[in-house]
């Protein structure tokens, strides 16, 4: 594996052009972090990186973010968030508890959704969905309710599920946005495993699916072959790429 995270090192430190108005650029940083190029701009989703020996191969430094979005508290999803937000100056898009713990920490630009509420920043609306799970933060305050994403811009519309179990909520995902792709959590024990996670790919009309959330630790190993076979059963798509690699949605 440590042959192809070298190949791509060099598209950290120089992201091709954005903005390209007919699909999304997803880059995949191991775990369930991943940055995506959207509306213009370059969107990081759960920064843990330097703690996951995985992502060992990721120039850290050479990460780039207009924004940084947190999905919950627990430290797999956000052990590299400050220092990120510091060195990028990127802006904070989370739910409020999280907002305000960030704050303390002297992270200056943050935009506090809270669930079922949406905002239109510069590349697109942000509306914060239910997740079902937990969320504290690693000094044990209090997290706030775990969320997911849907995010909509000119460029297309995805939705990234954070750690949830399958949840019928997702119907009204599917219900109103036409997705591009989704970014679904699929390792089980934590989160939803792979036969849920096709359920909420029907729920919420998606045939193109990013996985997340898997290998990481011991408890979330899975078989790829057999998780790729099992959604194209079902009718999916399911990208699972190597930590450093990139795949280009096009606009749905
Ligand atoms: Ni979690
Ligand atoms: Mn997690």
């Amino acid at each position: 594996m440590g042959g192809n995270l070298c190949k791509h090192a060099k598209d950290f430190a120089s992201p091709p052009p954005l903005d390209n108005p007919y699909a999304m650029k997803v880059t995949y940083y191991g775990h369930s972090c991943f940055s995506v190029e959207a509306g213009g701009k370059n969107l990081l989703f759960d920064p843990f990186i330097r703690p996951n020996p995985l992502a060992s191969a990721v120039k850290f430094d050479g990460i780039a973010a207009d924004y940084i979005l947190i999905s919950h508290a627990h430290d797999d999803h956000m052990s590299d968030a400050i220092d990120l937000a510091r060195r990028t100056g990127a802006m904070v898009i989370s739910n409020f508890e999280i907002g305000e713990w960030l704050g303390k920490q002297g992270v200056s630009r943050v935009h506090e959704l809270n669930h079922g509420g949406a905002f239109k920043f510069d590349f697109g609306r942000v509306k914060l969905v239910n997740a079902v799970h937990s969320s504290s933060l690693p000094d044990g305050t209090y997290g706030g309710n775990p969320g997911g994403f849907v995010v909509e811009t000119r460029t297309g519309n995805f939705y990234y599920s954070g750690d949830t179990a399958l949840t019928f909520d997702m119907k009204l995902i599917g219900e109103s946005t036409t997705l591009a792709f989704a970014a679904l959590c699929i390792g089980d024990n934590f989160t939803m495993g792979v036969d849920d996670a096709i359920k909420a790919s029907e729920f919420i009309r998606c045939g193109e699916i990013l996985g997340l959330h898997y290998d990481t630790f011991p408890p979330i190993k899975i078989d790829h072959a057999a998780v790729v076979k099992k959604f194209h059963a079902a009718g999916k798509n399911l990208h699972l790429l190597k930590i450093g690699a990139s795949h280009t949605f096009p606009r749905a």
